[in-house]
């Protein structure tokens, strides 16, 4: 006999415990996506994220809810009622309904010996509300270690950055300036209906006023425009990229500042973009071809130079470093659940590590942009004093900027709820002998 499909609510619930066991969502919804009809699929793509976004508060309610924690062969249903949780709380859908289809739901999974148990949680959560937040992990909705970190980090700033992580983040552009000025697509979008401002420090960058589905923007597939949030785009005002120039995207995948590089300036003599990651380098072919831009891939370990280095050396390096991502915690809520405190330091050795490796095949008199959408200084500034510590003829360039807080080191971006994500950039520059 034929299974029968998985109803939205079992499948997010299977979703949500692949994250907990490791899975990004960007692994984890396609597939799941796949198996609904396509008008379901945004419904379950909002319950993965908003759950996500809301896990370390539902987590509390729930865990004062349950008695004891269930079997781990049964911990999808835990995952159901935090779905179903997140749904009595944070969205609009009929209370009844939630309840119901929970109970489908857990029947679906084959648990149906846990429905009861299902809908006399659902039903108490139903009448008695939701309960007063027992600590800031679960006021915040955030792992108890980044609220401690942010609250350490920024004590002026941590309940501002904790709020706009958990924000839905605007939907921004990139205009290709190759093919239309920033003025020129706002007036094709004003003619499509759909609402937009300038980015106040990106000079390429287009906020929409509500994000749409992409294929709904002009000349989309033809290359008009990106999706890139406004602090991503800095990194080509901070290059100084001239014709002429080669340049290097050390850490590259899936592309979006490769393209932003070759788009902010014609005639470059070449960009080569590598990545470590075999599955993430087809997206930069992707974009690079949308687009009708050309540049050198490589797959490698950029700071292992001998295995991909033709002793060459760049006039300007982007050093765009894996970190923990802690400034785009709105855009990938799951973010909350994978990384752990643990994690940090090791990153931060490998920010290091890239930085030394990439100044070495630098040009003197060139320059080096490294980038971050992280909010912890251990990967940001303070990656930038210990380079320096250990190169003293590095020269740190303050750019004439208005956006971002001087660290002494380099610039930090918090994630602004009406704009910008979290971000930092540090300008070097090696001198000529
Ligand atoms: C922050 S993401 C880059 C985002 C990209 N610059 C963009 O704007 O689209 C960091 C990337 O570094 C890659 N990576 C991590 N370690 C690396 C290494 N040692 N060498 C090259 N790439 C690396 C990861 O696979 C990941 O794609």
């Amino acid at each position: 006999m034929a299974s029968q499909p998985l109803p939205l609510r079992a499948l997010a619930a299977n979703v949500l415990l692949a994250v907990e066991n490791g899975q990004s969502l960007s692994q984890c919804l396609p597939p799941a996506l796949t198996r609904l009809a396509p008008n379901e699929r945004p419904v379950l793509q909002a319950l993965c994220y908003g759950t996500c976004r809301w896990f370390h508060r539902l987590e509390g309610e729930l865990g004062g809810r349950l008695k004891k924690p269930l079997r781990k062969p049964d911990r999808v249903v835990h995952h159901l009622m935090l779905v179903a949780l997140f749904q009595l709380r944070f969205s609009q859908q009929a209370n009844y309904a939630v309840l119901n289809e929970s109970v489908e739901a857990c029947k679906a999974l084959n648990k149906p010996h846990l429905t009861g148990l299902v809908n006399g949680v659902l039903r108490a959560a139903e009448r008695e509300g939701a309960p007063e937040p027992a600590n800031d992990a679960s006021r915040f909705s955030h792992p108890e270690w980044i609220v401690e970190k942010l609250r350490h980090n920024w004590p002026e700033d941590w309940q501002h950055i904790l709020g706009a992580n958990n924000a839905q983040a605007p939907m921004t552009l990139r205009v290709n300036a190759l093919r239309f000025n920033r003025e020129e697509y706002l007036a094709l979008l004003e003619k499509a209906g759909i609402g937009a401002t300038p980015t106040v420090f990106a000079p390429m960058g287009i906020q929409l006023a509500t994000p749409v589905p992409v294929d709904q923007l002009p000349w989309f597939a033809d290359g008009a425009v990106s999706v890139q949030d406004e602090a991503a785009q800095l990194c080509t005002t901070l290059l100084d990229l001239a014709p002429g120039q080669r340049v290097l995207d050390a850490c590259a995948a899936p592309g979006g500042k490769t393209c932003a590089i070759l788009e902010s300036c014609g005639e470059l003599q070449e960009v080569v973009a590598i990545d470590e990651s075999a599955d993430r380098l087809p997206r930069v072919q992707e974009n690079l071809d949308r687009l009708d831009l050309d540049a050198s891939l490589k797959q490698a370990d950029a700071a292992d130079t001998d295995s991909w280095w033709d002793g060459q050396p760049f006039d300007r390096i982007l050093l765009d470093v894996p970190c923990s991502a802690t400034g785009v915690v709105r855009r990938h809520p799951d973010i909350k659940l994978l990384r752990r405190e643990s994690d940090i330091t090791p990153l931060a050795a490998i920010q290091l590590g890239l930085l030394k490796a990439m100044w070495s095949i630098l040009k003197p008199g060139g320059r080096l942009v490294y980038a971050t959408c992280s909010v912890f200084p251990q990967e940001n500034h303070r990656i930038i004093q210990r380079f320096l510590k250990q190169q003293e003829s590095a020269v740190l360039i303050e750019p004439d900027v208005q956006w971002g807080r001087d660290m002494g080191a380099g610039r930090q971006l918090l994630p602004d709820p009406d704009s910008h994500d979290g971000f930092f950039y540090a300008v070097l520059e090696k001198p000529e002998p």
